[in-house]
């Protein structure tokens, strides 16, 4: 069963996170659904703009924890799916709006840093909690995160953990908008950018990503190589059993 919806209206292609019963918590299968999805956007003539959305008070947990176990253990699925999906994502010619209601953890909240544009709930919590999990940064977090708001609060979101509110996402640059209707507010900004002209909208996105496009690919290389170790590290499976036990992890042993 699919846990991706795509549909296609208006000139706009919209790719939904709909696995509501774990939070659209991202599974690899997902992951390569969403590269599927944003692949046939690029290459559809008809398709002029991306919105990407989550559930009802969940946009997603971030990855499946499941998988991570998996992937630490050296079985599971096709492990490259995750960032196969954030470089396609980076390196996307058309725009991409994301609608965000409620909890947007790790990936969740890094991906949007490769989004154009960003409207989110109220009720929209941001969260990356790798170092909680044992983890390090991906999706070129660690490079774009203090670059968009700055080394201190990076610092609070990357080392602390720390969740902020939409308020606070708003202040900090990390979103557009706060509106009560995320997905009719962004969906009416992707229908505004599917009535541009279309190649100069392109070429724009295109500059605007040109000067450091070469770094965050770069930067999402040595991240995934770091987060591949990681995976495999006894920290992490500390944090992945405490996850599955719902009980707090103990790293004082480490
Ligand atoms: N991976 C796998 N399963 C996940 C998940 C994830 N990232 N996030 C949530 N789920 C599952 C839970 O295991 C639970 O499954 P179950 O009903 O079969 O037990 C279900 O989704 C509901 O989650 P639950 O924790 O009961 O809901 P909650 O409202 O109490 O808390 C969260 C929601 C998102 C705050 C909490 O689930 C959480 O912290 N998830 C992990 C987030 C995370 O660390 N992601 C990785 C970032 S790199």
């Amino acid at each position: 069963m699919s846990h991706i919806e795509i549909t296609t209206h208006d000139r706009v292609s919209t790719l939904r996170i709909a696995r509501p019963d774990k939070k659209n918590a991202l599974t690899l299968a997902m992951y390569g659904e969403l590269t599927t999805g944003l692949t046939a956007a690029s290459e559809d003539p008809a398709v002029r703009a991306i919105l990407l959305a989550g559930g009802a008070d969940c946009f997603t947990a971030g990855n499946d924890i499941g998988d991570f176990v998996q992937a630490g253990q050296g079985s599971g699925g096709d492990i490259t799916a995750p960032l196969r999906f954030l470089r396609a994502l980076a390196t996307l010619d058309k725009p991409v709006v994301a609608a965000v209601d409620g909890i947007a953890i790790g990936i969740g909240t890094t991906l949007l840093l490769h989004c154009d544009l960003v409207v989110a709930s109220p009720r929209a919590r941001f969260k990356t909690p790798f170092v909680d999990l044992g983890l390090v940064p991906e999706a070129a977090s660690s490079l774009l995160l203090p670059a968009l708001v700055g080394a201190r609060r990076a610092a609070q979101l990357l080392l602390l953990g720390a969740q902020i509110d939409a308020a606070t996402a708003l202040d900090w640059g990390l979103i557009n908008q706060v509106a009560d209707d995320p997905d009719a507010a962004a969906r009416a900004i992707a229908a505004r950018l599917a009535a541009c002209a279309p190649a100069a909208l392109r070429a724009t996105k295109a500059l605007t990503r040109r000067p450091g496009r070469a770094g965050v690919l770069e930067q999402m290389q040595i991240e995934g190589e770091a987060f591949a170790e990681r995976l495999r590290s006894p920290e992490a499976m500390e944090a992945f059993q405490a996850f599955m036990t719902r009980r707090p992890p103990d790293f004082s042993k480490f």
